[in-house]
Formats: structure tokens, C-alpha cells, sequence
């Protein structure tokens, strides 16, 4: 089981309508763990589900955590829990930080793109690349400047001039023209999107069409649509290692199983999009249902937490 930290609410803001930033500190002053942009920590909502929120900031003296967290009506209860009943002062337990959505390394252009809270990890790798003297440029989407945060920190930052901000109800010769954003592929240039999922579909789809190739395309989903479990059936698992089988129930989900099954296996947003209980896979066909691994990936890894079997039997390695 991995190690919580401790830490301390230092500072607790709105930044925009429904978006809370907050500042986490150690309780005794300490140093927190380091991460690069791109890193998110759990956050154990007192009560309530674990969360993953992006690091909104590269580590500085004030040795503070900093996310912002968006009030959605559409999420389970843990965003609303966290900026109802969690404020300056209390203590809550976060993991330190992990990082499936980090900047690649070496010279190519990013070409960082925002949808609403999306801006949080970007934010943080706009300050990465202006920090190492590296090439970007910004785009922010929202519906509406009032719902979007940090657009002032935005326009004071050093790189205030490789930022375009789209608003949805601006004019229209300022709203996103992502084929023109985006552009025909060249090798050395790297695309990062964040944000809700209908907006990163877009820039993908886009990109994609474009003929970007998917080593170049880096996504971070903050939560997954609801899946229809109408239709799931049992299926079986095969440990490798072990030999053992384990049946999966129809309304069971292959992590559960393990578990009961007493294998270990770490889970935190049970929802496929963190990448945390990432399983190889030896054969048979996954169902997967995951927004975190790209296509390339699916060919030998699942994610036990949502994804089935469209085969019988799922040999893990394991
Ligand atoms: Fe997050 Fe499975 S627990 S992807």
C-alpha cells in the first residue's frame, strides 16, 4: 500500500465561478515530495471518494501543493464534498504525487491545449517550458471568462504572449479554430490536451485527422462518462504466475474480483482514467473501456477497474 501524506488546508480561494483553488501543507513545515508538470496527487475526500487532481504549480519555496478543484454537477460527490465541507485549516490525506501526463523531453514545440479546469496541468507545464527556454504556445477554451480560472495569472506570467484565450461566448474571430490551432504534423511537435472530454475528443479527433501520429498526442481525462453495464457478463481470469483462475462476476468488476481473490492490486479512481491498477495482459481480447491507455497500449495492458473481457478467459501477468 502506498504511503499518505498528511497535509495541512493552507489556503483555500475561488478562482473562478465553481472552481476552489487550494493550497496543501505539511503539518510540521516539512518538504513535500517534488513532481515535474503534468503530476496529480490523490486527494482522500474526508467522507467521501478519492480524488486526482492535477498540480496547478512546479514546486516552489512556499513548499504547498496547489490544485483547483471545479464544482460538476455530473461527478460522483467529490469535487462538491471537498469545496463544501473542506476548509483552511483541516487536515486530509493526499498521496504524493504521480505523473502519466508528463512533457516529453528534447526540443520539439508543445502546442498545449485547455478546456475549463483542464487548464490546471497545463498551467504547470507552461510554466515548465518557459522555465527550461523551451518553445510553446497556450490555448485556454471556456465557455465564458468568468468560469475560467487563473486568467489573470495568465496574462502577468512571463509567457502571457504565447497564450490565446478562446471564450465561447467571445467573438468569433477569437474562438478556437483547432485545424488551424493544430496544423499538419511535423515530428518535432507535441501535443498535450486537458479538459472535458467532448473538448478533448475534438482536438484529438482533429489532430488526428490531420494525420498526427499518436506518439505525439498526450491526454489527461479527469473523469469518465457513465458506462452502460447493461450488457456485461462474467468472464474468467488466468494469473500466470500463480496459475490460479478467478471467476468475474456479471456485476463485478475484474479489480473486485482480484481482491476478493486476496491478490493485491492498488486502485484509486476505479474509474479508468488515472492508471493506477494498469495490468498486463498475456492473452485474450479486453474489453477496454478505459480513457487512459492509448491504442497502442490496449494491445497488452487493461485496466482492471472498468475494462472486461470480450473473451472468455483473460490471461494477466499476474
Ligand atoms: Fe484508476 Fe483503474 S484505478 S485507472
Amino acid at each position: 500500500m502506498e504511503t499518505l501524506l498528511q497535509v495541512r488546508v493552507a489556503a483555500k480561494q475561488r478562482v473562478a465561478e465553481d472552481i476552489t483553488a487550494y493550497e496543501f501543507a505539511t503539518l510540521d513545515g516539512a518538504e513535500l515530495p517534488g513532481y515535474e508538470a503534468g503530476a496529480h496527487i490523490d486527494v482522500h475526500v474526508p467522507g467521501g471518494p478519492v480524488r486526482q487532481y492535477s498540480l496547478l504549480q512546479l514546486p516552489d519555496s512556499s513548499r504547498r501543493y496547489r490544485i483547483g478543484v471545479l464544482r460538476d454537477p455530473q461527478s460522483r460527490g467529490g469535487s462538491a464534498r471537498l469545496i463544501d465541507q473542506v476548509n483552511e485549516g483541516d487536515v486530509l490525506s493526499v498521496s504524493a504525487p504521480r505523473n502519466h501526463f508528463a512533457l516529453h523531453s528534447g526540443p520539439a514545440h508543445a502546442l498545449l491545449f485547455a478546456g475549463g479546469i483542464g487548464i490546471t496541468p497545463i498551467l504547470c507545464m507552461a510554466e515548465q517550458l518557459a522555465r527550461e527556454g523551451r518553445s510553446f504556445e497556450l490555448h485556454y477554451c471556456g465557455r465564458t471568462p468568468s468560469r475560467m480560472a487563473f486568467l489573470d495569472q495568465l496574462r502577468q506570467a512571463p509567457f502571457a504572449d504565447r497564450v490565446q484565450v478562446h471564450a465561447d461566448d467571445g467573438a468569433a474571430e477569437q474562438r478556437l479554430d483547432a485545424r488551424a490551432a493544430i496544423g499538419p504534423p511535423t515530428s518535432d511537435r507535441q501535443l498535450y490536451v486537458c479538459g472535458p472530454t467532448g473538448f478533448m475528443d475534438h482536438v484529438l479527433a482533429t489532430a488526428r485527422e490531420l494525420g498526427w501520429a499518436e506518439a505525439q498526442l498526450h491526454r489527461e481525462y479527469f473523469a469518465a462518462a457513465p458506462i452502460d453495464h447493461s450488457s456485461d457478463g462474467p468472464f474468467e481470469l488466468e494469473l500466470r504466475r500463480s496459475g490460479r483462475r478467478i471467476r468475474v462476476a456479471a456485476d463485478q468488476s475484474a479489480a473486485q474480483a482480484l481482491l476478493d481473490a486476496g491478490v493485491p492490486l492498488s486502485l484509486s479512481c476505479e474509474q479508468g482514467v488515472c492508471g493506477t491498477c494498469l495490468t498486463r495482459v498475456l492473452e485474450g481480447e479486453p474489453d477496454h473501456r478505459d480513457l487512459y491507455l492509448t491504442e497502442e497500449e490496449h494491445r497488452d495492458s487493461f485496466m482492471p477497474c472498468c475494462s472486461r473481457a470480450r473473451t472468455p478467459c483473460l490471461v494477466l501477468d499476474l
